[in-house]
């Protein structure tokens, strides 16, 4: 590859994608350790949530958002859904040339640091759940390491309405997280990019259950991937601050809303696209 050639790959974007608005957890982590890279955010939020759907599906929704985001022209791709890098992470490395990196290495890495027990609890999506990836990645790390698992759908549809706090998530987290506290995990891996938005319920229901759990999810993880990647391939260094661009599949108006909440900043124009 040629000096020109490798300069203009240092000014592409990174790529970030989600099934809705649980992917900026990862965005925001990005920022902060990459306050002069470009990244291009989409948010599949006409198809959310995907943590129901087939393998299949999943694939190809994941396919549609990386041809999507691929056409802008990328130096890397972030997975920021955990459902998809479960299913589709493969199938996605195979198929683009720039670097693809998922969320599930990167979170099952932070659950093996952060356990002092061994026994640690995964909350995801049904589909992340059922392919067992955190399992798999876990103990190909460490294999006397427990892992207790629990499927909670109900947290996307609450984190994408904005209903983060009071009875209702607190009622619905305490049936999700109770087999594992009775299982005593010392830490509990949100294995779904939406589940850092309500933290600080998580946090407080395991402490009215008694419970003092290390929380750990992959967004820091998996900033740590990303630097390694852009110092392997020569690919950091753009000299102007950051620039962040936000696609959606649907309602760009309440994405906006919820975005700006979360992220703490103004996410600007979001553009509406169909994929
Ligand atoms: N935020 C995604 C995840 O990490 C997807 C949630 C969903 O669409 O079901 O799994």
């Amino acid at each position: 590859m040629n000096k020109a050639s490798k300069l203009q790959i240092r000014e592409l974007p990174i790529g970030v994608f989600d099934s809705g608005l649980g992917g900026l957890t990862v965005v925001s982590a990005l920022r902060q350790r990459f306050p002069f890279e470009n990244i291009v955010y989409l948010g599949d939020n006409a198809r959310v949530p995907y943590g129901t759907r087939s393998a299949e599906t999943i694939t190809r929704y994941a396919h549609n958002c990386a041809d999507f985001l691929s056409e802008i022209g990328l130096k890397m791709l972030v997975v920021a859904c955990n459902t998809a890098s479960a299913v589709a992470i493969d199938s996605l490395q195979n198929y683009f040339s720039f670097p693809v990196i998922g969320v599930i290495k990167a979170g099952a890495r932070a659950s093996v640091a952060a356990t002092l027990t061994g026994k640690v609890g995964v909350i995801g999506t049904e589909g992340t759940i059922g392919s067992k990836a955190y399992p798999r990645e876990i103990y190909k790390i460490n294999t006397s390491i427990e892992v207790f698992q629990n499927a909670a759908p109900l947290l996307v549809p609450l984190v994408e309405e904005g209903w983060l706090e009071g009875e209702v998530p607190r009622l619905v987290l305490e049936r999700y997280l109770l087999p594992m506290v009775k299982n005593d995990i010392d830490v509990l891996m949100l294995g779904c990019t939406h589940y850092p938005v309500l933290k600080a319920q998580i946090s407080a229901s395991l402490k009215k259950m008694g419970k003092d759990c290390t929380i750990v999810d992959s967004a820091s993880s998996v900033a740590l991937e990303v630097a390694q990647i852009l110092e392997l391939k020569k690919m950091a260094g753009n000299k102007i601050k950051g620039t962040l661009e936000c696609y959606v599949t649907d309602l760009p108006a309440s994405f906006t809303t919820v975005a700006n909440r979360f992220l703490g900043y103004d996410v600007g124009v979001v553009k509406r696209v169909d994929i």
